[in-house]
């Protein structure tokens, strides 16, 4: 019997870390891409340690060739891949009428397009298989909008729209399509805010504190098991009840 493998983007930190680090103990081998290359050899040495096998890719979502190349990379030194994990994304924060044309291409572009070509790089195989489990990470802010996020809101209000129509299109495949969308968790992402803007998210959330890692990489593990097989377009809200 073979170990599942997993391919997670921004692997390197953060949640994706997280992820990479609970798939493994749940007995996947892992792809740690991410453009943070020492980084992303921390995690798959991490990962070797709790005795699972580990391939680091430098990818950097923003050019379909290094997309091309760590997808080539992972069959071949892994032979397959069973689960994707879209989790990579960034911030570029700042009002609609002021926001650089910039910033609003570079977020779609990682957030929501890089996500897409990562799907398009293991549909053929997993169609082979008949067997995939695709998971988006998007973001509350995906369902109930931010001011000062709208390149970011759109990203991921995307990836929840991309969530469905592949799963339309990819149910009777075998393979599932699902969305988790995370709240406000502690990580380099949220770290930086402004102790006002953490209150004030604070004061939203019903279970009065931030999220960890950990508590999205175990709905990530749920949905990548084989007991998800009848679970497939669903968005998954892990946010302490902050939008219900
Ligand atoms: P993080 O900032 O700690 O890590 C981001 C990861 O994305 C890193 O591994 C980074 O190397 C990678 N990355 C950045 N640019 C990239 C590129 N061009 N190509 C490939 N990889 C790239 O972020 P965090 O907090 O761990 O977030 C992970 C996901 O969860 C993101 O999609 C984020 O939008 C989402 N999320 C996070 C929330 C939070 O409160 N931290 C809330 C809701 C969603």
């Amino acid at each position: 019997m073979f170990n599942r493998v997993a391919f997670i983007t921004g692997a390197s930190r953060g949640i994706g870390r997280a992820t990479a680090l609970l798939l493994c103990r749940a007995g996947y081998d892992i792809v740690v891409a991410s453009p943070e290359v020492e980084k992303n050899e921390e995690v798959a040495e991490a990962i070797r340690a709790c005795s699972g096998k580990a391939l680091t890719a430098n990818l950097n979502l923003t050019s379909l060739e290094s997309i091309k190349e760590a997808f080539a990379r992972a069959y071949q030194e892994m032979g397959r891949v069973d689960v994707l994990v879209n989790n990579a994304g960034i911030t570029r924060d700042g009002f609609a009428m002021r926001m650089k044309p910039e910033d609003w291409n570079l977020v779609l572009q990682v957030n929501l397009t890089g996500a897409f070509h990562c799907i398009q790089q293991v549909l053929h195989p997993m169609m082979r298989e008949r067997y995939g489990r695709i998971i988006n990470i998007a973001s509350v802010v995906g369902e109930m909008g931010n001011s000062s996020q709208a390149n970011y809101v759109s990203s991921k209000a995307g990836l929840i729209g991309l969530t469905k129509a592949i799963a339309r299109e990819m149910g009777s495949r075998g393979i599932t399509v699902n969305a988790v969308a995370p709240g406000f968790i502690e990580t380099d992402m949220t770290r930086g805010l402004p102790a006002e803007i953490r209150d004030k998210m604070l004061a939203a959330i019903p279970l009065a504190h931030l999220g960890k890692p950990d508590d999205v990489a175990a709905a990530v593990k749920f949905l990548a098991s084989e007991e998800a097989a009848y679970i497939t377009g669903h968005v998954l809200d892990v946010n302490g009840g902050m939008y219900m």
